[in-house]
């Protein structure tokens, strides 16, 4: 275990108080409470590194992180993935330098040790000169991590007590589906892996994914939408949208919100793409396999994150993200976008081009998103801005709210339920030590409100 500093199992749950709805700003500036984020968060929990899709071929590769850490996930001669360290463990050089491409082989480029697509230690330039006689390179291999996939989403783990993929992602399935699974043929990613850098916290790219569809009537997307209309639009229209709800995972701090009885991405997306999620072939086609599990037909622009740091948008965004780590105030946004496997070209198409121009790194919505983040965590520098606890009080003992005919508890769509039980999560994985008392238990299953 890493050294702690001065924070105790007690000092972290006083940092979150679900209850009341406070929250002590420090979780999102504190080098030490970060260092143990590493440890305890990433190295504990299943994190996205990409799609299958991004493999296809065996020895295709793509590398990327878990936590800080660089990590090659590779297609294997038997079709299954590998993820392994991406470090020399000569002496710490990385393994592979690309971002993807495929390979028989990696060298790394320091002393020439090579490792097979597995990650087996294979080659050691002069081993039988200038090596002991009781060398073994089979013990020299990098650091495995556990792999497990969800329709198409490929995560990792390097925490061979960690529960599995599915009891992980608990009750949070059915709304990943809605993104995941409306055909039978699966997804495909389009278009490249994009990355960029917001000056922020992970947690509050992370948690607002998670759910808050709050900031949206403020926060410029309304601006943006009208930035994307015909000059004759009636503008009348855009109201804000008060329907929905917000739903929370019974275990993991998951979450996704979403509009009801409104278009899908509406003008967000373009005509184009928003009649695909609307109407005709492919949207009956999702709603028979989909509706066994919720309305789907009446939902609309959604959000969701998957604990701790796997962010997407479904409904015709379709962009799907990890807020890679990077220190307490920093974070690499990896981004792509995927769409029905089976959709015609012309949708894949212009899906691609309208992810360009909203949830991208030259995005218009996704500017709105990073100032307010970046403008946070620059006044997090202060002195008083770390002592005085913020408000998460949204939604609080309000009753009478959530709607049976959606899966899991389910609150309004302006609520910090989701907020409360994201951070909940968060307290339980840092201050608990060991996955007896974390895995999900049935009597341990609280309902955060
Ligand atoms: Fe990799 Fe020396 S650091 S071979």
């Amino acid at each position: 275990s890493v050294n702690t500093g001065n924070w105790t199992s007690e000092s972290i749950h006083s940092l979150v108080d679900a209850e009341q709805g406070k929250i002590d700003p420090r979780i999102y500036t504190d080098q030490e409470l970060y260092e143990l984020e590493l440890e305890r968060v990433f190295g504990r929990s299943w994190l996205l590194l990409g799609h299958e899709s991004h493999v296809p071929k065996k020895g295709d590769y793509l590398t990327t992180y878990m936590g800080e850490d660089p990590v090659v996930m590779v297609r294997q001669r038997d079709g299954s993935i590998k993820v392994f360290h991406n470090q020399c463990r000569h002496r710490g050089m990385r393994i592979c330098r690309a971002d993807c491409g495929n390979a028989k082989a990696f060298t790394c480029t320091y002393h020439g040790w090579a490792y097979d697509t597995a990650g087996k230690l294979v080659n050691v330039p002069f081993e039988e000169e200038a090596f002991p006689s009781d060398f073994k390179k089979e013990d020299w291999g990098p650091l495995q991590a556990r792999v497990e996939i969800y329709k198409g989403l490929v995560f990792a783990n390097w925490d061979p007590e960690a529960p599995d993929l599915l009891t992980y992602l608990s009750d949070a399935t059915p709304y990943m589906d809605t993104m995941l699974d409306r055909s039978e043929a699966g997804t495909e990613v389009i278009g490249t892996m994009q990355k960029w850098v917001i000056p922020c916290n992970w947690k509050f790219a992370a948690e607002q994914f998670a759910g808050d569809m709050y900031h949206a009537a403020t926060t410029s997307h309304l601006a943006a939408v009208v930035a994307g209309l015909p000059e004759d639009q009636d503008l009348s229209v855009f109201q804000p949208h008060m329907k929905g709800h917000q739903f929370l995972s019974e275990w993991g701090g998951h979450g996704c919100g979403f509009y009801l009885d409104t278009a899908r991405g509406s003008v967000r997306v373009g005509p184009l793409v928003d009649k695909y999620y609307s109407e005709g072939p492919a949207f009956e086609k999702a709603k028979e396999r989909l509706e066994s599990k919720m309305p789907y037909h009446r939902m609309g622009a959604s959000h969701m994150t998957i604990f701790p740091n796997c962010s997407f948008l479904p409904y015709g965004m379709n962009t799907v993200r990890t807020w890679h780590p990077k220190g307490p105030n920093q974070i690499e946004v990896w981004a792509f976008v995927i769409v029905d496997k089976d959709a015609p070209q012309e949708i894949k198409d212009e899906l691609a081009r309208q992810n360009v121009r909203t949830f991208s790194a030259g995005g218009v919505y996704e500017q709105d998103d990073g100032e307010n983040w970046v403008e946070i965590q620059s006044a997090l520098r202060g002195y008083k801005s770390k002592t005085a606890p913020l408000a998460m009080q949204m939604g609080l003992n309000v009753q009478g709210k959530n709607n049976p005919e959606f899966p899991g508890q389910t609150s309004y769509v302006f609520s910090e339920d989701v907020a409360r039980g994201f951070y909940s999560h968060w307290v339980r994985m840092m201050s608990e030590s060991s996955w007896d008392t974390l895995r999900p238990q049935p009597a341990t299953t609280a309902t955060v409100k």
